[in-house]
């Protein structure tokens, strides 16, 4: 009996031990994370501005509200604040995401969500203060008016070249619309999110779920007359960011309406890019570069993917957690993961941002930083 005692006691000592080092560990790792974000932070303070990348001279590339990755400075702040309760991110995060409060005015971009949501979000969900969530209906009030009943989606770009072109990002804003119906109690922006939704799912993708980066719309018959790439290798290929785009974006409509049709197309998505992964788990920039092996990741895309995935395992079953769990090993490995003081203070490397426009190749993004620290927030919560 004692003999029994003494040994489960040992066990209780010994699970808890291995616990609080795993915690240790964990909260080490967050504190690397914060550091580094620090340098970021500090060479970086501006009044209106905030760090995007880095340009091919090595100088910081700083953006305003109107760019359209505005807001992930304040949303990896929130993040960051989360995930090591350090009040000096909050505050910090607060500044950053005040940085994009005109954005909500904004008519000429569908980048809404990215912008206003990624920062104003994350301040209402982390605070619950109302002025954070006013901004958010207000910057839903302006993409909606991007919307058209006859091609039932809401438009992405003006430029001249295309008649009503939508690119699959766009997925990506319409969470901040499913959130505004939610909040105001006015179904006219979930409306909207699930026309652009399945307008979406009926022209973006391909047999095997791999989808354009690019439909244009007739915009008299409303009808698809275009399918093609912008920031891919070619028209018929899979540019990772989009694929990954696809899948956070189908998977939060699930979580947003629970319709079946959105669920499968996410798990079809993420079984397109699971299935064309490297070993290392990290895409490169296009699925269908034929330079493969000899070619860029996009550590961004990556982040999107595994974010995407701790959302959808809870839909579906552990198979989609593994992955993310080591899309996560991979980033955070040496390879991906800057060492203190390098990066110029960026969390993420090798990432690409417009390979055909010769712009960010290779090099940290803002939105792959935030995309890594949602997924982490993501795996600690799971
Ligand atoms: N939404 C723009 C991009 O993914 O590059």
């Amino acid at each position: 009996m004692i003999k029994a005692i003494f040994i489960i006691l040992i066990a209780v000592l010994f699970a808890s031990c291995n616990s609080s080092k795993e915690k240790n560990t964990t909260e080490n790792f967050y504190d690397k994370l914060s550091e580094q974000m620090s340098i970021l932070e500090k060479k970086t303070a501006n009044p209106t501005k905030v760090p995007r990348t880095i340009t091919p001279d090595g100088e910081y590339r700083l953006v305003g509200y109107t760019d359209w990755t505005s807001g992930f400075s304040g949303g990896s702040y929130w993040y960051l604040y989360e995930l090591t309760g350090d009040e000096n991110w909050k505050e910090k995060a607060i500044e950053n995401t005040l940085k994009t409060d005109s954005a909500k005015y904004m008519t000429s971009t569908h980048d809404l969500g990215f912008m206003v949501y990624c920062s104003y979000g994350n301040a209402y969900r982390t605070t619950g203060e109302n002025k954070y969530r006013d901004v958010i209906i207000q910057a839903s009030e302006s993409l909606i008016t991007r919307f058209d009943p006859v091609t039932e989606c809401i438009r992405s770009w003006d430029f001249n070249k295309w008649q009503y072109p939508v690119i699959i990002d766009n997925m990506m804003n319409l969470e901040m619309l499913f959130f505004a119906s939610k909040e105001t109690g006015d179904p006219k922006y979930k409306d909207i999110a699930i026309k652009h939704a399945n307008k979406t799912l009926a022209n973006h993708f391909r047999e095997d779920m791999s989808s354009y980066h690019l439909v244009d719309y007739d915009t008299i018959t409303g009808q698809a007359i275009k399918k093609q790439t912008h920031q891919g290798l070619r028209d018929d290929s899979s540019w990772a960011r989009g694929q990954a785009w696809g899948l956070y974006g189908y998977t939060l409509c699930y979580r947003e309406t629970k319709d079946q049709k959105y669920l499968d197309a996410a798990v079809k998505i993420a079984d397109y890019i699971l299935s064309n992964l490297p070993e290392d788990r990290i895409s490169y920039w296009d699925y269908n570069d034929p330079k493969i092996p000899n070619t860029y990741r996009d550590a961004s895309a990556a982040a999107v993917t595994a974010s995407a995935l701790y959302e959808l395992s809870k839909y579906t079953n552990d198979k989609y957690f593994v992955q993310a769990e080591a899309i996560i090993k991979s980033l955070s490995s040496d390879k991906y993961l800057a060492a203190i003081g390098t990066n110029k203070g960026f969390l993420l490397k090798h990432s690409v941002g417009n390979y055909p426009a010769n712009s960010e190749i290779d090099f940290p993004l803002n939105y792959a930083d935030y995309y890594y620290l949602e997924a982490l927030k993501r795996k600690r919560d799971y």
